[in-house]
């Protein structure tokens, strides 16, 4: 890693970051936001650099944003899936990624269903790792786009009051976020059916913070922020739900129940929906939800830690302003800065 800030060389969770860390990387995806709303959306930042994306388990935001951001930092993307390599042919893990590795990379990105199997490709890949998701375990860059998206709305985490609905058990994004945003200093209350949001979740957070609500209504009460989990069927090996249907009548997020959060309460939802179940459509759609903001910060954070871990061009402290550093590969025309962005970007701030 060739940041001052950031300690690691792959992103695998966010277990272990610190604040230092976590506000550095939403920092650096600030500045590449700018990038996505130029008429010219490219740098040269990763010209040169090779990025692998590895999905062994579907995805629609995650990959996708994955592939624009590397693509918008100019390193050469290339995809692969579980279907379309050898792992169908009996090829192991880490046998497709020694022999990825000899290709030369300089980023993997994976998604896997096994907990810890971005961790086993660290361990034999020179390449930077990026975790985009192993099983039950952890979603860094999820949660780094949700506090992104938080941040922009609230300002600061401290003293926030954060409600996480739903699938607690197989979530990675509930451990991530209760990671960061614990670490951070927002207060989570993690809610949903007894045998999918178990009591013994509250120590994950260590040092407290984190709370196990009985009941959803308790867990939104008073709250800065909901964020709904997806029920993950495809996890659930055994009966953790009467049905789809009692689920939401008892702890999907309605109109009602979110009446009990502040008044200037957002909500908030990793995707993909289950409409009507989690989450009902009218809430989904309202005046409150900044799920498509996530879906538009995903790009600006792993454009960052792509940049950071993929060592860009110019990264050499520890308030890098890549989007300044860096020219456009195709002279725009006409300007594509608003005044405003000029004016930042002149200066070296932000
Ligand atoms: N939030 C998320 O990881 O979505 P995808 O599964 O579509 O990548």
């Amino acid at each position: 890693m060739t940041s001052a800030v950031l300690k690691q060389r792959n992103l695998l969770g966010i277990r272990g970051m610190s604040a230092a860390e976590i506000t550095h990387i939403l920092d650096t995806a600030e500045t590449f936001r700018e990038i996505s709303e130029r008429e010219i959306k490219k740098v040269p930042t990763l010209r040169g650099r090779t990025l692998i994306n590895l999905f062994f388990e579907a995805s629609t935001r995650t990959r996708t944003s994955f592939e624009i951001a590397g693509k918008r930092l100019s390193a050469d993307v290339i995809n692969i899936s579980s279907s379309s390599s050898s792992v169908t042919k009996g090829e192991t893990l880490l046998d497709t990624a020694r022999n990825l590795e000899a290709m030369g990379p300089d980023l993997i990105v994976i998604r896997h269903p096994s907990a810890g199997a971005p961790h086993q490709l660290a361990r034999v890949c020179r390449a930077a790792v990026v975790n985009a998701g192993d099983g039950a375990h952890e979603h860094p860059t999820q949660a780094l786009l949700d506090a992104l998206t938080i941040r922009q709305r609230k300002g600061s985490f401290e003293g926030l009051r954060v409600a996480i609905l739903g699938d607690i058990l197989h979530s990675r994004v509930a451990r991530s976020n209760a990671h960061l945003l614990t670490t951070l200093g927002a207060s989570v209350t993690v809610a949903g059916p007894g045998t999918l949001a178990p009591p013994e979740f509250a120590a994950l957070a260590g040092e407290g913070g984190l709370t196990v609500a009985r009941r959803v209504e308790e867990a939104v009460e008073g709250a800065d922020v909901v964020m709904v989990l997806r029920i993950q069927r495809e996890r659930q090996d055994s009966a953790f739900l009467p049905s789809l249907r009692e689920y939401a009548v008892h702890y999907g997020l309605n109109l009602k129940r979110l009446s009990l959060a502040k008044a200037d309460a957002i909500v908030m939802h990793p995707g993909p929906m289950n409409r009507g179940i989690e989450i009902a459509s009218d809430v989904a759609d309202g005046a409150r939800s900044l799920i498509l903001d996530q879906v538009a910060n995903g790009l600006a954070v792993r454009m960052a830690v792509l940049y950071l871990l993929g060592g860009g061009a110019g990264v050499t402290t520890a308030t890098p302003n890549p989007a300044a550093q860096t020219k456009p590969e195709v002279e725009p025309q006409p300007e594509p800065l608003s005044s405003a962005a000029a004016a930042a970007h002149a200066d070296g701030s932000k």
